[in-house]
């Protein structure tokens, strides 16, 4: 390392001659640090110790403004490392959702018939829809108090985002303080952040003139603008925001969606002029079309057309499915393609041991990003290509979809065939294949390195513990320096690193900060929420939607592990009533007593269970339900709502929904027709409601 000298003295304590100095260091050290990450994908310290650097840079320049370099670090564009750390997170108020996509005329056609019988209504009733362009940028939610912005926020996960409050207000597009008076005392203005393509094209000219790499595309640069630090550099991107949604508001200020984005308009947003009402699915997908043709010529860059269902009373009924409204789709354009070589192809080992093959390519531009690797999915998938190495091959890219093989271009003469191989490329176990089954898995199960570097990446992941500052890198190596076998080990790796004699922090890409914030990442993951905990248990088919599914149905740990103990016993109640939670088919339930009946299994999450707490399951919009924990079952015809929307009504509230009437159902809503589940009920003294008492009960 290049030192002044100075790097342990306290920023507050540094005088002029030595902060001109560490100025210096950390601006050679942390290009150094940048060219070693983006050059040549060789870092030598990790993230966290990274973002230090830049932290200590920021705090000095805050103190001395009057020293800031002309290549001060915090004047170059965002690098990915410093992604994440700096600014503070805070919680939405309401969820900032996604949408589903559409590829085709058919899948539009599918979602409005799909909308339709949710709701109930008949295939030719009316649905008017709202078509507006989706915007290629970033989206973030501006929450007014009183008229007046306070706080900005970026979209996060869905539901922490991150505090970029000052950079937004530099935005002219954003209001410091709303027009007219008719606006709800809170409202949350919700909308795309991007960058014009003529500014995109601009700053990449002055980019190029400072020596500095260009942004790949008008969103890279719109990200790496909103993620300055010093608000001054944001201030000099001229980004823009268009409004099209909104989170929490103390009223509501319309009935459709259109009328909103017009009220929007008014207290001062840019709305996009291309929204447009369509009575159906035709007159939809004809304004696709339209956009489509406009779209080249258009100043900034989309990359689909969204439909939202325009009635706000639907939206309503209609609600949410894991992450995005059911009223909304976004239609996207076709991907762009390229052309380009098959070099090679690697397998790569997933955490359930299925063979990916990767196309190595070589490297070509798609939609303004230089792709490398695509994934060819599986070996039939190969094979329906009739892929050789050495081909010419046509690549797709779709937005945020990993890059496709599409079709060989042309087959060389010295093209070679692919051999996929016989057994695991990481532990040499046999690949076996089940019948029905595309993909290859390796047999090799836990004694599969691969493998169980994958559970331990995907239990550390996102939505499962979320724990910073443990990317692959630094699971890969803790794993072959058998640090951490399994999830437990993470949290007492703190104590056995206090044992070894070469700590953690002693070893090349760590050091000591780096190492202290791992250990307050860990620390604040000791207490988790049920259903990550579920999720990060990496139990094939047990994604994020499932594992709240048996959260629901369970509430705590100990009711869900009893039972699963019990479901052992495929005749037992128990197994019984995992096959009757709505949405569990037999498929799932049998993964999952085969789970909880491996020995191993249990024995890894008895060691997690000892070292964290699992917090018992509290639905969303539970606080006061009368139905929260309930167990509901629908029975004869129902008339105002569809069976759907029941049971999507009763799961909001925190209930549970069940397929048959037991001791342990808690009411059973019996519309006209109601038979044999109406007796039942009878006999086991259950509450019964009319369809008309259940809607005056959630309501
Ligand atoms: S509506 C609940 N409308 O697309 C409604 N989103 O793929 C949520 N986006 O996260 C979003 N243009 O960042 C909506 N006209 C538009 C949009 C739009 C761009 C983005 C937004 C969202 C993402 C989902």
């Amino acid at each position: 390392m290049s030192g002044s000298g100075y790097h342990s003295i306290p920023v507050t304590k540094l005088d002029r001659d030595q902060a001109r100095a560490e100025l210096i260091r950390l601006a050679d050290e942390i290009s150094r640090h940048d060219k070693l990450y983006h050059g040549q994908d060789a870092p030598v310290i990790s993230d966290a110790e990274y973002d230090q650097l830049r932290k200590r840079n920021e705090k000095i320049e805050a103190r001395f403004p009057e020293l800031i370099l002309e290549n001060s670090p915090s004047n170059r564009v965002g690098s990915p490392m410093t992604s994440g750390s700096h600014f503070a997170k805070v919680a939405h108020a309401v969820p900032m959702l996604s949408l589903d996509n559409a590829f085709s005329p058919e899948d539009v056609f599918e979602f409005v018939a799909k909308v339709k019988r949710f709701l109930g209504l008949s295939e030719g009733d009316g649905l008017a829809l709202l078509a507006e362009p989706k915007i290629d940028g970033l989206s973030a939610s501006l929450r007014y108090e009183k008229g007046l912005f306070i706080q900005g926020l970026t979209r996060g996960d869905g539901k922490v985002g991150e505090d970029i409050t000052e950079n937004l207000r530099t935005i002219q597009d954003i209001p410091e303080r709303l027009a007219g008076r008719d606006w709800p005392d809170v409202v949350e203005i919700r909308g795309e952040v991007y960058m014009a393509k003529d500014d995109f094209f601009a700053l990449n000219q002055a980019q190029e003139k400072l020596g500095k790499p260009p942004f790949a595309n008008p969103r890279n640069a719109a990200a790496g603008s909103l993620r300055q630090l010093d608000s001054r550099i944001t201030a000099t991107r001229h980004l823009r925001f268009f409004a099209y949604a909104w989170g929490e508001i103390s009223a509501p200020f319309g009935e459709t969606q259109q009328q909103c984005l017009e009220k929007m308009q008014t207290w001062g947003f840019a709305v996009n002029d291309l929204a447009l009402i369509c009575p159906d699915a035709t007159a939809a997908i004809a304004q696709y079309n339209h956009i489509a043709d406009l779209r080249a010529r258009l100043s900034y860059d989309i990359d689909g057309v969204v439909y939202k269902v325009n009635r706000l009373d639907l939206q309503q009924r209609l609600g949410m499915v894991a992450r995005a409204p059911r009223w909304a789709i976004a239609h996207k354009f076709p991907a762009e393609k390229a052309r380009t070589f098959l070099k090679s192809v690697d397998y790569q080992v997933g955490r359930t041991g299925v063979i990916t093959p990767v196309a190595r390519l070589a490297p070509v531009t798609v939609g303004g990003v230089v792709v490398a690797n695509a994934t060819l999915h599986n070996a039939d998938e190969i094979a329906r290509l009739g892929l050789k190495i050495g081909d010419e091959v046509i690549i797709q890219r779709a937005g945020d979809v990993i890059p496709q093989v599409v079709e060989v271009a042309k087959t060389g003469a010295d093209s070679r065939d692919i051999i996929f191989p016989l057994t695991c490329p990481s532990c040499h176990s046999r690949l076996e294949r089940e019948e029905g089954e595309v993909a290859w898995r390796c047999s090799g199960g836990l004694v599969c390195p691969a493998q169980r570097v994958e559970r331990l990446r995907h239990f550390v992941s996102r939505n499962a513990f979320d724990i910073d500052g443990l990317g692959r890198k630094q699971i890969e190596f803790l794993f072959n320096e058998g640090l951490i076998e399994s999830p437990a080990d993470i949290f007492t790796l703190q104590e056995k690193d206090q044992k070894r004699e070469k700590r953690l922090k002693d070893y090349e890409g760590w050091g000591d900060l780096s190492v202290k914030n791992l250990w307050a990442a860990i620390d604040d993951k000791r207490i988790i929420a049920m259903d990550r905990l579920l999720f990060a248990l990496g139990i094939r088919h047990i994604g994020q939607q499932n594992a709240r599914l048996l959260c629901l149905n369970y509430l705590n740990m100990a009711a869900f592990s009893t039972a699963m103990e019990s479901a052992q016993d495929t005749d037992s109640t128990a197994y019984q009533e995992l096959l009757n939670i709505d949405g569990i088919g037999p498929k799932v339930a049998d993964t999952l007593v085969a789970f909880f009946g491996e020995p191993h299994n249990l024995q890894v999450l008895a060691h997690l269970m000892a070292q964290v707490t699992v917090e018992d399951f509290v639905a969303p919009e539970t606080d006061n339900s009368p139905l929260a924990g309930k167990t509901i079952v629908f029975t004869g015809s129902l008339e105002k709502m569809t069976r759907q929307e029941a049971k999507a009504s009763a799961e909001k509230l925190g209930a549970r929904v069940s397929g048959s009437v037991s001791r342990k159902t808690d009411i059973l809503v019996a519309g006209p027709g109601a038979g044999s589940k109406l007796k039942k009920a009878e006999t086991f003294g259950v509450r019964v409601l009319n369809e008309q008492d259940w809607l005056d009960l959630i309501t």
